[in-house]
């Protein structure tokens, strides 16, 4: 057992029970002999794991037969170009929010593609905020709506989703998939790269509600295309079976928790005891206005920068790992997956006060 508390963003902790099974299911799997990565994702042992781990998706999520599940290459980063590229025509109109660096990158990944109107932007205020919905200055005539549900690196998440009409809601979940509840059925498209709450990186999983799948332009790539591999049960290829079965351990992890209600009231108390320890504290400060506040990324700036190194390099000592912000925006960031226990938070909490006291 490893006595670090790992904070990482993503690539992030997998839970303990999980990679316990794993290690456990390794070279041998269920008797087979054999590794799951050594087998083939035809065999009837891997689509065993494949359809339960989509079954088990759709139970948490309580997903209607209305939408697909895709299990895709490629990370979230495709789905920038494979959603205008599905959804949307080069003369077409697609709407975005702009909250911040993840929303910035879909915005222009989607401007190659098509022609994008940018409906409501935070940058002016350093990406402290979610501007309001009443503020959103939405196209007639959208072939979509998309924004970024919690962006990994400034720390801000939607509390909830918008009804954006005639114009499906397209949701960029990658930092706070399977972290709460959420009603599906109010999405066109959900897509997110697993290395947060799912497994390892290189898988996306995308929900597609059925009617917008088989749209792509007549060019797209087969591999880009989302009816192609809804066709083809996302078999099209040779998908990445390790990581797919990875995923599912996870997601049976997720079910025996108590599903994502469970997991809503966890990451809220782990979220709220650390912004309560930043705000009554005078050394540290939440760039995030508190109504936008990550329960997932939790940004913090020491008052006097000359600390950081120093804070880091005692945390570090103590077991707590991977808490330097992303480069772009420096300072600290603590990642609450749900993977992280309490405890890693309650140490995180001791330390930021003895670290502080000890300045006194
Ligand atoms: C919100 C969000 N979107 C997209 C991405 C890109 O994911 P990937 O590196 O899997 O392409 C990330 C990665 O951290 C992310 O946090």
């Amino acid at each position: 057992m490893s006595n670090v508390f790992n904070f990482s963003a993503g690539p992030s902790s997998l839970p303990p029970a999980v990679m316990e099974v794993a290690r456990e299911e390794f070279r041998d799997y269920r008797g087979l002999g054999v590794s799951v990565m050594e087998i083939s994702h035809r065999s009837s042992e891997f689509m065993e794991i494949a359809e339960r781990a989509e079954a088990d998706l759709r139970e948490l999520l309580n997903l209607s037969d209305d939408y697909y599940v895709l299990f895709l290459h490629g990370g979230a980063s495709l789905q920038f170009s494979m959603v205008p590229l599905n959804l949307a025509r080069i003369s077409d109109t697609v709407d975005y929010v702009d909250t911040g660096y993840w929303s910035t990158k879909a915005i222009s990944e989607a401007k190659r593609l098509t022609r994008v109107n940018v409906v409501a932007t935070s940058e002016d205020q350093n990406y402290d905020r979610v501007v309001g919905f009443p503020d959103w200055r939405l196209s007639d005539s959208a072939r979509y709506v998309h924004l970024t549900s919690n962006e990994t690196i400034g720390g801000v998440q939607f509390r909830e989703f918008p009804d954006t009409g005639h114009a499906p809601l397209v949701v960029d979940m990658s930092s706070d998939f399977l972290s709460r509840p959420i009603d599906t059925c109010r999405f066109g498209l959900i897509y997110a790269g697993a290395q947060k709450n799912v497994g390892p990186a290189g898988l996306c999983i995308v929900l597609i509600r059925k009617d917008l799948c088989g749209n792509e332009r007549g060019h797209t790539p087969s591999l880009l295309s989302y009816g192609v591999h809804a066709r083809h049960k996302s078999m099209f290829n040779t998908p990445p079976t390790y990581n797919w079965y990875l995923a599912g351990l996870v997601l049976a992890w997720l079910k025996s928790e108590g599903g994502l209600v469970a997991m809503e009231t966890r990451n809220r108390r782990k979220a709220e005891k650390l912004y309560a320890a930043i705000d009554k504290s005078d050394l540290y400060h939440s760039p995030v206005q508190r109504p936008y506040r990550s329960m997932m990324n939790v940004p913090f700036t020491l008052l006097e920068t000359e600390l950081e190194s120093r804070f880091l390099a005692i945390a570090e000592r103590r077991g707590l790992s991977n808490l330097k912000g992303h480069r772009s925006v420096g300072g600290m960031r603590a990642s609450l997956y749900n993977a992280i226990d309490e405890k890693a938070v309650d140490a995180l909490i001791e330390h930021m006060e003895s670290f502080e006291k000890a300045l006194r």
